[in-house]
């Protein structure tokens, strides 16, 4: 008789707990958006693929991390307007076809990506940046705003790492397999573009892009060259 009490008292206790927690579900709106209109491209839970097969079915990039990416009131206005980033695509071997000088993307093989109504895309930009994947390599970085890039930022960008071989610094100008790096100075925050840089691996244990082994004065200089990108606009 007690032990069946004592049951009933536990079974009662899951259940509230169960509906508790239904409720902080349906009270965040944002992930709710999430795990409704999202999930199915993005992954939100982690981990990165850990096999080519898997980065090469990735249908959109990961947001597990979102909260240590991004900037919120950029998530917040792509949202709502979003625009191209990768110029061919998550995998531009599938959006590429040779052209006579270079290769040229196959628009046709692109689609738009869904836009949210602004109430619903502020509800959103506030649950990704909760979602806080790889805490520990942004903490381990610190950004140094006091470094100018000078003349040497370019060129290292362009010339010595090899960068521009992979990244736009403006529309239609440098390679197309990695995200266009003009606007992200306004979409990334400084402490991640030094990790990814440091070790894209570290974030992402497949992904094409190099460890170039870049001394630390010239990161800050790369990052800042690219911040300063950004603010040429050329996005508008
Ligand atoms: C049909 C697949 C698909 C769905 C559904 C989808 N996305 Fe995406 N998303 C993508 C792709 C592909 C990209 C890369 C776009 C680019 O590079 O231009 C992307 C890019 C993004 C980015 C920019 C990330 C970056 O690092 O470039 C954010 C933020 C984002 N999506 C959020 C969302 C949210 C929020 C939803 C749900 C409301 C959503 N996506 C639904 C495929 C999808
Ligand atoms: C062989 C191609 C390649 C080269 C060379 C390359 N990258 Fe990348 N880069 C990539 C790819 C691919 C990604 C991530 C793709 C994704 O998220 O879809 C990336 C991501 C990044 C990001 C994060 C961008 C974002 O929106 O998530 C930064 C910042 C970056 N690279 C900077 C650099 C710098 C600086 C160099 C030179 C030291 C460099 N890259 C060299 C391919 C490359």
């Amino acid at each position: 008789m007690q032990a069946g009490f004592r049951t009933g008292v536990m079974v009662l206790m899951v259940a509230s707990l169960l509906w508790g927690a239904s409720i902080s579900w349906a009270g965040d709106r944002g992930m709710q958006l999430l795990q409704q209109q999202c999930v199915s491209c993005h992954n939100l839970a982690g981990p990165a693929p850990a096999t080519l097969s898997e980065l090469w079915q990735r249908k959109g990039p990961d947001l597990f991390y979102a909260g240590n990416k991004y900037r919120q009131a950029w998530l917040e206005s792509w949202l709502q307007q979003p625009k191209r980033i990768r110029p061919a695509g998550m995998f531009y071997i599938d959006h590429i076809k040779p052209g006579t000088k270079r290769d040229v993307i196959d628009p046709s093989t692109l689609s738009g990506h869904v836009k949210l109504k602004a109430d619903d895309a502020k509800a959103v930009a506030a649950a990704l940046v909760q979602l806080k994947g790889n805490t520990k390599l942004i903490k381990a970085e610190t950004h140094r705003a006091d470094i100018s890039p000078g003349p040497l930022g370019e060129m290292m960008f362009d010339k010595i790492y090899g960068c521009m071989a992979c990244h736009e610094i403006e529309p239609g100008y440098g390679g197309l397999s990695g995200p266009e790096l003009y606007t992200a100075g306004k979409r990334l925050q400084p402490e991640f573009m030094l990790s990814y840089i440091r070790s894209p691996q570290a974030w992402d244990p497949k992904i094409w892009m190099p460890n170039k082994h870049v001394p630390d004065d010239n990161m800050q200089k790369l990052v800042n060259y690219i911040i300063a990108l950004s603010e040429e606009n050329f996005d508008e």
